[in-house]
């Protein structure tokens, strides 16, 4: 199973509805007011990202993402913007709601790989949220415009709302596939970490993001991802003379640290974790 998209998952429609309009209105604010957030430091609790010229590539990047820490939402509030007035309000009931769904998802990923229930959840730090933001096509003298481009999600799950505008594309035998939005569907993607943790039964998504002409498209990440020191290389119960041990142990920090230190392709980034042949 590389990806599905899960109905009747629980949280209420009015909360799905309430965070996109507000990160839409985020993202309608002039300019000095989304800027403040921009930052280059990825260990920042809040950092704007906005467009890029890919020029060595000759792609345009148009996504703008506004990535937040935001469980326990008590603990990150106050970094949150408190503009527009409903954005503390709407992403802390849309984000204690998706934690529920992504316990109950986890809990089931890990009964499917024969690990006690809590197995993934104990190493759970959080999830923190990325708001998407996709203009309309803008004029770009680049050959190609992405929305975002071809990655895995460095995380153990990411559990993604879509607006009603297509453009996610996820890899299916080698062939790039449409996932068009499903009213008040979310989408889960396996990540790095899964893959992992699970020595490869779980593989990790492929996924990109085509921009659409006509109409701007809003999207909600919400990455869950373990603490610092848990170990992420695959479970003990997973490995044996059969099944040999695919990735070495290594802490999320180690993964994390290295993730921005070297620059490779994301589907190369577990490959600096493998287990050496004996
Ligand atoms: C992401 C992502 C895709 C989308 O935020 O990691 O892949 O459709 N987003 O916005
Ligand atoms: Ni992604």
């Amino acid at each position: 199973m590389l990806q599905h998209q899960v109905k009747n998952h629980g949280i209420p429609e009015m909360k799905i509805n309430n965070m996109l309009d507000t990160a839409r209105e985020f993202f309608h604010l002039p300019d000095e007011e989304r800027l403040k957030f921009r930052s280059t430091d990825p260990n920042s609790v809040i950092r704007l990202v906005t467009g890029f010229q890919d020029k060595t590539r000759n792609i345009f990047v148009s996504r703008q993402s506004l990535k937040f820490h935001s469980h326990p939402v008590e603990e990150y509030k106050s970094h949150w913007p408190s503009n527009p007035p409903s954005f503390r309000e709407n992403v802390g009931e849309y984000s204690a709601s998706v934690r529920e769904v992504e316990v109950a998802i986890l809990e089931a990923i890990s009964e499917s790989l024969g690990l006690e229930r809590d197995y993934i959840d104990k190493i759970l730090k959080g999830h923190y949220v990325s708001i998407n933001y996709y203009p309309a096509c803008q004029e770009s003298e680049l050959d190609v415009t992405y929305g975002v481009r071809t990655h895995t999600d460095p995380t153990i799950i990411t559990i993604l709302m879509q607006d009603d505008v297509p453009g996610l594309q996820v890899i299916n035998d080698d062939k790039w596939i449409n996932v068009n939005p499903l009213p008040n569907a979310v989408v889960v993607h396996v990540g790095d970490i899964l893959q992992a943790l699970s020595n490869y039964r779980y593989k990790s998504l492929l996924h990109q993001a085509i921009v659409n002409c006509e109409k701007e498209r809003v999207s909600i990440a919400s990455y869950c991802y373990p603490s610092d020191d848990a170990m992420i290389g695959p479970a003990k119960k997973l490995v044996g003379k059969d099944h040999p041990a695919i990735y070495k142990d290594f802490t999320y920090r180690e993964f994390h640290e290295s993730m921005w230190r070297v620059k490779c392709s994301t589907a190369k980034r577990l490959d600096l974790f493998r287990a050496r042949a004996d």
